[in-house]
Order: C-alpha cells, then sequence, then structure tokens
C-alpha cells in the first residue's frame, strides 16, 4: 500500500494513538533498524520524554536494551533531579553489560543528577532460586521501591531475537514459536493479539504492578520490530509510545 507514504510524522502519530488507545506517541524520523542515527534520536526522545514528566520524588524504573542505552547520553547538562529515583525494572545481569538495566539506571540516574538502587540478580534463574531472593531483605526493599514506581520507560523486542539473546532453552523456544510469541517486553512474550504466551520468570516488575504506574511509555523503533510493537501495545498496559518513522509506517500499513 503506498498511500500511508503521503502521511507526515504528526498523521502517523495521531493514527497509532487511536489504534492502541495511548495518551501520547512520539515518532521520530528515519528507521532504526538500518539507521544508527534513528536510535541515538530515539534515545534523544525518550530522555526529553522523561526530563518533562519528572517531578519531586517520583521513582522512574527502566529496562535494558540497545534503545534504551541510547538515552544515557542524551540529557544535556542542568538537570539536578535529586529527588527522584532510578531503578532498574527487573533484575538481569544477562545481557551486555552497557544494556544492563541496571547500568542504564545507574547511568541515566548519574546524568540528571538522581538516586539508584540497583538488584544484583542474574537472568534465567530457577524458579526455587527466585522465591528464596526474593525472601532477602535487602533485595525486598528494592523489589518494593520498584513496584512503587510512578514512571516506566521499557524496550520492546522482537519475541524470537529476544528469546535467542537471553538463551532460553529449546523447549522454551518451541514452546513460544507454538503459542505464536510475536513481541516481548520485561520478560512476557505476547502473541499477536497482545495475549501473555509465556513469561520468564525474574525479580522485579510484574504486570500487576503496572496498574498502579501512573506512565508506561515503551521506547521501540525499526520496521524489523513493528509487529512485535504492535503485539506488546495490544495488550493496552502502555499510554505511551516512542517510536521512529520506520517502525511507525509498517504498524500503520498493514492494518
Ligand atoms: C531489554 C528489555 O533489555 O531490551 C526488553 O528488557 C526489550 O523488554 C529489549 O525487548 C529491547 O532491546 P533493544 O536492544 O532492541 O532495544
Amino acid at each position: 500500500e503506498l498511500i500511508p507514504y503521503i502521511f507526515g510524522i504528526q498523521t502517523l502519530a495521531e493514527r497509532i494513538k487511536q489504534m492502541f488507545n495511548l495518551t501520547e506517541v512520539i515518532i521520530v524520523p528515519g528507521d532504526s533498524q538500518d539507521d544508527y542515527l534513528a536510535k541515538r534520536d530515539l534515545g534523544r526522545a525518550a530522555a526529553r520524554f522523561l526530563k518533562r514528566n519528572l517531578y519531586l520524588g517520583c521513582t522512574v524504573a527502566v529496562t535494558g536494551g540497545s534503545t534504551l542505552a541510547e538515552m544515557v547520553t542524551a540529557f544535556g547538562d542542568g538537570i539536578n533531579a535529586r529527588d527522584v529515583l532510578v531503578v532498574p525494572a527487573r533484575g538481569g545481569l544477562g545481557e551486555e553489560m552497557e544494556q544492563q538495566a541496571g547500568v542504564i539506571a545507574a547511568r541515566i540516574a548519574g546524568a540528571i543528577g538522581a538516586q539508584y538502587r540497583l538488584l544484583h540478580i542474574p537472568d534465567n534463574l530457577e524458579e526455587s532460586t527466585v522465591e528464596i531472593l526474593k525472601n532477602d531483605v535487602h533485595i525486598k526493599t528494592v523489589v518494593q521501591a520498584i513496584k512503587n514506581s510512578d514512571i516506566l520507560l521499557h524496550g520492546i523486542g522482537s519475541a524470537m531475537e529476544m528469546a535467542n539473546r537471553r538463551g532460553l532453552a529449546s523447549e522454551e523456544i518451541d514452546y513460544l514459536q507454538e503459542k505464536r510469541a510475536i513481541g516481548e517486553a520485561l520478560r512476557y512474550y505476547f502473541d499477536k493479539k497482545g495475549k501473555i504466551v509465556y513469561e520468564v520468570p525474574g525479580i522485579g516488575l510484574e504486570f500487576p504492578d503496572l496498574q498502579n504506574i501512573g506512565i508506561i511509555a515503551a521506547v521501540a523503533g525499526g520496521k524489523n520490530k513493528a509487529d512485535a510493537i504492535k503485539a506488546v501495545l495490544s495488550h493496552q498496559h502502555e499510554s505511551v509510545l516512542i517510536t521512529d518513522e520506520g517502525a511507525a509506517r509498517k504498524i500503520i500499513e498493514e492494518n
């Protein structure tokens, strides 16, 4: 379909907003699938969004990933958000260091002069280990802070890509395929309709907690992620999408 190409970015944003019942859609030009600068712009847009929404005493939770990692250097000088707390949304040391949620949380806190708390917990733990860790007092206090977040910024990935990146077992991958998982966010896997079909046990934010978070913004772009973004947004828990033109056009095109 060619018609969508005559739409400007504003019109695209408006259509996506209506499609998924969002309060705000921000679209940066370009396509971060093949243009690194577009991904950098996504990070900038997310940083601007966060600056605009910060308030005294608020807690901000962030996930990991290469997209969120672009926020770290995008804040500029002169912000002193001393009363803000930044936390990782879920524990996880499995990713490359620069892309770990904890590292990103600490670096964002550094950039805006905020406080941070970390969860030093590896990914892919056995469920029994997760249960034991959840009862540790130190972990409990951090988890409580995470669950009380006011703003959540999270990435979205294609289900199979994230399953491989996270080193899921081949039975788990088969299961995801059987359930037709398309998108992933916060270690939850979603099918086309936005139904959660699988969850990797972890420590930190869980789906029921999202109800109490005032602002939930997904930050993801690239036309390769369009289906994943649609799958995750169809679950209807986000209020904001920060994306790029490549993903946005594909989302509209296929509708
Ligand atoms: C992860 C998030 O760290 O980043 C995932 O926890 C998300 O939920 C992923 O899917 C996206 O990664 P990237 O590198 O594509 O931004």
